[in-house]
């Protein structure tokens, strides 16, 4: 039984988070998605609607389950058993942080390793952030995610500008 953990931000989650989630969900036999609650990002959504908004996009992929997390993505891993952490790599602009990310969780934990798989070409301009910035100027945002969670985005955006 191999178990692999997805952490990240997720904030909100896009087609690229849930390609990965779902390939992932192929290669391991348990694959928990970590939402992490202490970002240091200011997230533009709670880390309950983040796990939410997963919930709903992952709901037909029965051994995917998600969670909250706060702390060491290692020790989110020991928490749930996981020898593997799995992260998407878009480009070559991603790899420098992310094998950063996977060099420091190897000196914490050597037992737990990191397994990256390449976002699939159509997603890989994909990011949470630019779609936020896409969304901010009312653009087209159905290459980004789906419509679920545009959805909650376009509500999300609407509430802070009536909070304004
Ligand atoms: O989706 P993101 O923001 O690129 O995900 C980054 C994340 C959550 C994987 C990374 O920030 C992380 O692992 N944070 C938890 C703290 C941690 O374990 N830091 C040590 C690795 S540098």
């Amino acid at each position: 039984m191999v178990t692999a953990v997805y952490p990240g931000s997720f904030d909100p989650a896009t087609y690229g988070h849930l390609d990965v989630i779902r390939r992932a969900s192929v290669s391991f036999d348990r694959v928990v998605v970590g939402v992490l609650h202490n970002s240091a990002k200011s997230p533009l959504f709670s880390v309950e609607e983040r796990v939410n908004i997963l919930e709903k996009a992952t709901k037909d992929i029965p051994n995917v389950i998600i969670k909250p997390f706060n702390g060491l993505s290692v020790n989110f891993a020991k928490e749930n058993e996981a020898q593997v952490i799995v992260r998407g790599l878009r480009a070559v602009t991603d790899f420098e942080y992310e094998l950063q990310m996977a060099q420091t969780n190897r000196v914490l934990a050597p037992d737990v390793d990191t397994v990256f798989l390449t976002t699939s070409l159509e997603y890989a301009y994909v990011s949470s952030t630019i779609m936020k910035e896409v969304a901010r100027f009312g653009g087209d945002l159905s290459n980004f995610a789906p419509p679920e969670i545009i959805q909650a985005l376009h509500s999300k955006m609407q509430e802070q500008n009536e909070e304004k």
